[in-house]
């Protein structure tokens, strides 16, 4: 992070339980304020906002950070447009090189782009674009789309854009490389031309669609180059931001086609995964938008089938998802050609959980005939029916099958308990903040020093002093974060060396389990001695361990004798 320190600058002018309360209502009790978690589900006031800390943290879902990463989730902003957000409340005035991207080779690449944008945008203006703007029109696709989406046309003819670009003094390796053209032919010959924006809104890619002539390739896509990777991008994210955040959800759909559907009936919290499966980039960025997705992809058989692998994928990084499953193999498309917006936002409204989705599509094709298909099927239900948490649904599942099967709904309970044992048993293991009182005497002692460490350089140079040291590498780690941050900015704010850590994985989770478990008060020279003194015992044990295996092994009698000396003499100091 390298604007830490204007970070530092508006996190202090800002209190945190302020801030947390215009979002949530906040309840006092004791040192901290409590109120509805925004993170998850819940009608608990299981969100904890400390004062003295200016952090906050949710026991139930784990959530915690501070006034940065409060506004970032929930109002599913980045970086840069919350420090945009929070400054003027700060009184801060950002300078631009505060929030200035830096210049990058790859400069020159969006600048081709772009100019190429512009000049696809204009042939389909000229007459060369009459046939093509009749196409559109015939698809029912307005001026005020082709406007909104950029959309172009390719000459045909097998160089124009080569020889423009070349003209204006671009090499042609460069365009080469950047999949515009080959051998000194364009790449896009005589086709509706869609241009493919990346997250921040620079075109990147084009995609081409045939209109007046027949082709094996209804659509031909820009090859993957340096600024254009497919698994990062989603079609029209850049443009749904706004409209995604304020609608509080965000509809996947299939391609350029339905976006511009939706778009023209001024449904705009849209995003097109065009074609493909979905990466985990595209989950996250998701989320980036919003907690609650829609997945509305074609109504045809692979579409069913995508849905599912999307679904679970984005279920897996903590989505609501839900399922709109269009009759009759339409598109979002052609169904609001249709039935227009209020058809298309009646099947918002009756769109199902993805649970109920995955219980319907387990059933199709099953041969209730066949014994080995059905207690397949069977056991998929009851597995299903394990991960849903409202005791009453699962209960309402297993009668249906009861009925539908005809088997004692005893039978499947006893299997639904099996599988219940077995998720609460792999939860365990899932979840790693480790509660309180789970922690050994050793990891209690590590999280207390590290802290008083955070509060005060002194005991930083006394832990190394006596030459102590962290087994655990992540929290070694940690210490040369913390030690680090402490050469660069004199002291350490507990809320501020949280933004330090964001990009930090790992040693996140750490700090955050530390901070929270540890509490400020607790920090005085004696409690410093105690973990003190419980890390160098278990360092102690550790090397008298280390020695009594070598020792063991070592098969000169002098040797051996050697290394008992050793370990008596660490026996005494322990
Ligand atoms: P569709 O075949 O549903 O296309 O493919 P569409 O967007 O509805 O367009 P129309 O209605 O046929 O004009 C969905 C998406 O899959 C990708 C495109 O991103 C498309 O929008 N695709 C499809 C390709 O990249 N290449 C293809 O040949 C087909
Ligand atoms: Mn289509």
């Amino acid at each position: 992070m390298n604007n830490q320190s204007i970070f530092n600058e508006i996190r202090e002018k800002i209190d945190i339980v302020d801030l947390i309360g215009e979002y949530v209502p906040l309840v006092q009790k004791g040192r901290n304020f409590f109120g509805v978690c925004p993170f998850h589900n819940d009608t608990n006031p299981s969100m904890s906002v400390s004062r003295d800390k200016q952090i906050y943290k949710c026991f139930s879902c784990g959530a915690s950070g501070n006034i940065f990463t409060f506004i970032r989730d929930y109002e599913h902003m980045d970086m840069k447009d919350v420090l945009e957000l929070l400054a003027p409340r700060a009184g801060v005035t950002l300078n631009t090189t505060n929030i200035q991207r830096k210049t990058t080779k790859y400069d020159k690449f969006y600048e081709i782009y772009n100019l190429t944008n512009k000049f696809y945008q204009n042939n389909i203006n000229t007459k060369d674009g009459m046939a093509a703007k009749e196409y559109l029109k015939n698809r029912q696709i307005s001026e005020e789309v082709i406007k909104e989406f950029e959309i172009g046309l390719s000459l045909d003819s097998m160089d124009s854009l080569t020889k423009v670009l070349t003209k204006k003094g671009y090499d042609i390796l460069t365009l080469d490389k950047i999949g515009l053209s080959s051998n000194n032919h364009d790449l896009f010959i005589n086709r509706i031309m869609v241009p493919i924006h990346d997250i921040s809104g620079r075109v990147v890619a084009f995609s081409g669609r045939i209109y007046n002539k027949k082709s094996d390739h209804k659509y031909v896509n820009t090859k993957e180059t340096e600024i254009f990777r497919k698994g990062t991008i989603l079609y029209n994210y850049h443009r749904c931001k706004e409209t995604a955040r304020r609608s509080k959800y965000v509809i996947v759909m299939e391609g350029y086609m339905d976006v511009f559907r939706a778009a023209s009936v001024d449904i705009k919290n849209v995003v097109a995964i065009m074609g493909t499966a979905l990466t985990i980039e595209q989950a996250n960025l998701i989320k980036k938008l919003s907690n609650n997705v829609y997945l509305c992809l074609d109504g045809d058989a692979p579409g069913q089938k995508a849905m599912l692998s999307i679904g679970e994928e984005l279920e897996k990084n903590g989505l609501n998802v839900k399922i709109i499953t269009l009759t009759n193999n339409e598109d979002p498309d052609t169904y609001i050609l249709k039935y227009g917006k209020e058809g298309f936002e009646d099947q918002v409204e009756k769109a199902i959980s993805f649970s109920d989705f995955k219980l319907q599509s387990l059933k199709k094709g099953v041969n209730f005939a066949s014994d080995l298909e059905l207690s397949n099927y069977v056991n998929s239900v009851i597995r299903e029916a394990s991960s849903i948490e409202d005791e009453i649904r699962r209960e309402i599942i297993l009668k249906k099958l009861a009925l539908e099967t005809n088997l004692s709904y005893n039978t499947l309970e006893k299997r639904l308990n099996e599988y219940l044992e077995k998720r609460q048993t792999k939860n365990v293991v899932i979840k790693e903040l480790k509660p309180n009182n789970k922690l050994s005497k050793y990891e209690k002692a590590v999280y207390g020093m590290i802290y008083a460490i955070l509060t005060d350089y002194k005991y930083f140079k006394k832990f190394q002093d006596e030459s102590l040291y962290f087994v655990d590498q992540k929290t070694r780690y940690l210490l040369m974060e913390i030690e680090y941050y402490y050469k660069k900015f004199g002291n350490i704010e507990i809320p501020d060396f949280y933004t330090y850590l964001l990009e930090k994985g790992e040693l996140l989770e750490l700090y955050n389990n530390i901070i929270n478990y540890v509490d400020i008060n607790n920090i005085s020279e004696e409690a410093v001695n105690d973990f003190m003194s419980v890390i160098r015992s278990y360092n102690l044990r550790l090397e008298i361990n280390r020695l009594t295996e070598m020792m063991k092994k070592q098969t000169n009698d002098l040797e051996k004798a050697k290394i008992a000396e050793r370990i008596k003499a660490l026996r005494i100091g322990e």
